[in-house]
């Protein structure tokens, strides 16, 4: 069985975008790939965060993990810091990745372009601390969003020259990047992604937001003066994110047969049809996180992820330790 492994970090409430980007592939990917799924709780802290608020954040995500259709039969979901490993790992890999190469990466580079004050260490060497998130565990897969492939990549590179100078250490893993809804962006300004940071509170769909809210926020959000639904990003670009949002939500449903349900109507009912696709998914979501965050469901399955995730990820520590050099009793 191939595997995959991929995180997502809850700096905040997790939303639409992570949940279509990548969140819904895990799922979907889990009967037919050994899947391993974590919270990546060190990267939150890259940016300053406020411990009462990270902490239910985190529970937050498990039980998202566990309502949007993660078996933790089936798939192995764990907590960073449970594996100590990859703190340790990605020390060793940021000795092994060049400056210029964390230099080119975006997400940091956005922030400083932005004049952002304070920029931590831990942010710069971010990249880092990813690929031994995903060597670790020699996934053959990284299912992500648009905006991680860089990541893969750069993990890609840093492994193969330690493969390189030290003998065969890690696979090289593939990055998985859907088709549609890899990019999905802000309901209020579509030439952004949809994220955490949306000031305006309006162009991003939390998976905990009342309905109410959800529906209120398709409904508001921005289109253009073209009164067609048309799958043209450049120049149609709040439609288009519609129209993606709407396949996704659809058992991925050709983006051409939307074009077509909607030829000659209005804006309106694009939308309305848009919200209550995004609605019966929410309600569906809210409906089992209410169910797990008051079990013992989260403990449960964190502890037993933890274990198995520390099978793997402790064995190629030591694999890794020893090739470099660093052990001194066999
Ligand atoms: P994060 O927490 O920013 O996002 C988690 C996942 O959601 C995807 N995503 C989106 N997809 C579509 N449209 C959007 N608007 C959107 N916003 C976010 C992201 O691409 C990602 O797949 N560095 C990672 C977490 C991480 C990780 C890893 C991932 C840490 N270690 C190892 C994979 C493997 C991050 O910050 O994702």
């Amino acid at each position: 069985m191939k595997r995959m492994l991929s995180g997502i970090k809850p700096t905040g409430q997790l939303h639409l975008g992570n949940y279509i980007g990548a969140l819904r592939h895990f799922v979907d990917y889990q009967d037919e790939y050994e899947m391993y799924a974590f919270i990546a709780n060190l990267h939150c802290i890259t940016v300053p965060q406020d411990p009462v608020e990270l902490q239910k954040n985190l529970r937050d995500c498990v039980a998202l993990y566990l309502a949007c259709g993660l078996d933790p039969a089936k798939a192995t979901v764990f907590l960073q810091t449970d594996v100590p490993a990859h703190a340790q790992l990605g020390y060793i890999m940021c000795c092994h990745t060049y400056m210029g190469e964390l230099n080119r990466m975006t997400q940091f580079k956005d922030k400083q372009a932005k004049g952002e004050k304070n920029l931590s260490g831990g942010l710069y060497t971010y990249p880092a601390l990813m690929a031994a998130d995903i060597l670790l565990y020699d996934p053959d897969y990284v299912p992500v969003g648009d905006d991680q492939k860089q990541h893969v990549e750069i993990t890609r590179d840093v492994a193969e020259r330690m493969n390189h100078r030290y003998g065969e250490l890690f696979k090289i893993p593939e990055p998985l990047v859907a088709k549609v809804g890899a990019r999905i962006m802000s309901l209020s300004d579509p030439s952004k992604k949809m994220s955490k940071s949306d000031e305006t509170n309006k162009g991003c769909i939390y998976l905990l937001d009342p309905l109410k809210t959800a529906r209120k926020k398709v409904m508001g959000a921005v289109t253009d003066s073209y009164a067609n639904v048309h799958f043209d990003p450049e120049n149609q670009p709040g439609v288009s994110n519609l129209m993606q949002i709407l396949s996704s939500l659809s058992n991925d449903r050709p983006i051409g047969e939307i074009e077509q349900e909607f030829q000659g109507k209005g804006y309106g009912e694009f939308k309305r049809a848009v919200a209550d696709a995004v609605c019966a998914r929410l309600e569906q979501i809210q409906a089992r996180y209410d169910e797990i965050i008051t079990s013992d469901m989260i403990a449960t399955t964190l502890s037993d992820g933890a274990r198995r995730a520390s099978l793997l990820a402790n064995a190629k520590l030591e694999k890794v330790q020893k090739a470099i050099g660093m052990e001194i009793i066999a």
